[in-house]
């Protein structure tokens, strides 16, 4: 469909501490929209140690996580959900590799080699698959009961 009011993939892209320093957020968010994204909803939050622990859950075993947590709590992120034709796909590779230090070598042109400065401050989350996405969108945003397609832009 070509109308315009196709329901298109959403994912859901957080721009992390770091990425909110000095003018990376305008970078990253000409990146978003010279893509072909549209920003569905975003919100500046401050995480506290709970959300950040809850949300990266599935890497709660491994030796980075507190350093991660912590990292990802030391000042505000901006949480977007993104919409496009395969945005889950599409996104992550915009973004890059996790590691921003290698990112810069093999993906220059990705937002992780632009704005990023290692493996941990890689100033960008992106879902990493479909169900990723939707589980990830609400936790950050609370599904509306009456299901209207309504797709309001969220006061920063
Ligand atoms: P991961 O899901 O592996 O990467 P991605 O963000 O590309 O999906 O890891 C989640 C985050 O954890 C990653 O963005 C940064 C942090 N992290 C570290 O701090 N150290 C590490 O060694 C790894 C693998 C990740
Ligand atoms: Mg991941």
């Amino acid at each position: 469909r070509s109308d315009g009011f196709a329901e298109k993939e959403k994912t859901l892209a957080i721009i992390k501490p770091d990425g909110l320093y000095d003018n990376c957020t305008d970078k990253i968010k000409n990146a978003i929209f010279d893509s072909g994204f549209r920003i569905v909803k975003e919100m500046l939050i401050q995480l506290d140690e709970e959300a950040a622990m809850s949300f990266y859950a599935e890497h709660s075993s491994r030796s980075f996580f507190s350093s991660l947590v912590k990292y990802m709590t030391s000042g505000p992120v901006l949480i977007m959900v993104l919409e496009k034709e395969n945005a889950v796909a599409d996104w992550r590779a915009l973004i890059g590799p996790t590691d921003a230090s290698k990112a810069k070598i093999t993906h220059p042109n990705s937002i992780r080699a632009m704005c990023g400065l290692d493996i941990q401050k890689n100033c960008v989350h992106g879902s990493d698959s479909p169900q990723s996405a939707q589980r990830e969108i609400s936790f950050f945003f609370k599904e509306k009961s009456s299901g209207s397609a309504v797709t309001e832009h969220d006061e920063l």
